[in-house]
């Protein structure tokens, strides 16, 4: 799902769960190259699982990227994401073969098992809830992925099961 375009401060108020100077071998390698926006920004979210806000303004100030361009190109691709994600991110493809094949009725049920919205991660920071377009195994449709898994043929109580079954394994010692 395309998440909604976010409003951010620039205040630069530095959460303590984010080490910014992870960033620096990124800066290092695109320092002074023009046209690598995505492969800078990329990078930050394959470090911290989104595009923190500290990011955002450690590449103004250390590489000159204009903030407005940051965000504009972070907020347009859905590959982008501004605020942090739950441990296990569930995506429900909504491409056709799985449109065709109710993935509605399993977003529904992950809404209610979860108790979140679809692009929103729950409290304890276990999940996000995400839908997405064709996951490319349109023969399994309708599909759900957790993390690297993939489960197929699915129907809302099967992908509720899913979902309790690693909540159960997370509270297990
Ligand atoms: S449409 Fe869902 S996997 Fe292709």
């Amino acid at each position: 799902m395309r998440v909604s375009r976010k409003k951010i401060s620039l205040q630069a108020v530095e959460t303590p769960d984010v080490n910014i100077s992870l960033i620096n071998p990124i800066i290092q390698k695109y320092q002074g190259k023009k046209g690598n926006l995505i492969p800078v920004l990329q990078g930050v979210q394959s470090l911290y699982g989104y595009v923190p806000r500290e990011a955002f303004i450690r590449l103004n100030e250390e590489m000159g990227l204009k903030l407005n361009e940051m965000y504009g190109v972070a907020t347009f691709y859905a590959q982008f994401r501004l605020s942090p994600v739950g441990k296990h991110i569930i995506k429900v493809c909504h491409g056709t073969a799985c449109h065709v094949q109710n993935a509605t009725k399993i977003t529904e049920a992950l809404v209610t098992e979860l108790g979140v919205k679809d692009g929103h991660t729950t409290e304890d920071g276990l999940f996000t809830l995400e839908s997405v377009a064709c996951l490319g195994c349109c023969s399994l449709a309708p599909v759900m992925m957790v993390g690297n898994e993939t489960f197929g043929s699915l129907n809302g109580k099967k992908a509720a099961r899913v979902i309790k079954e690693l909540r159960r394994n997370q509270t297990q010692p």
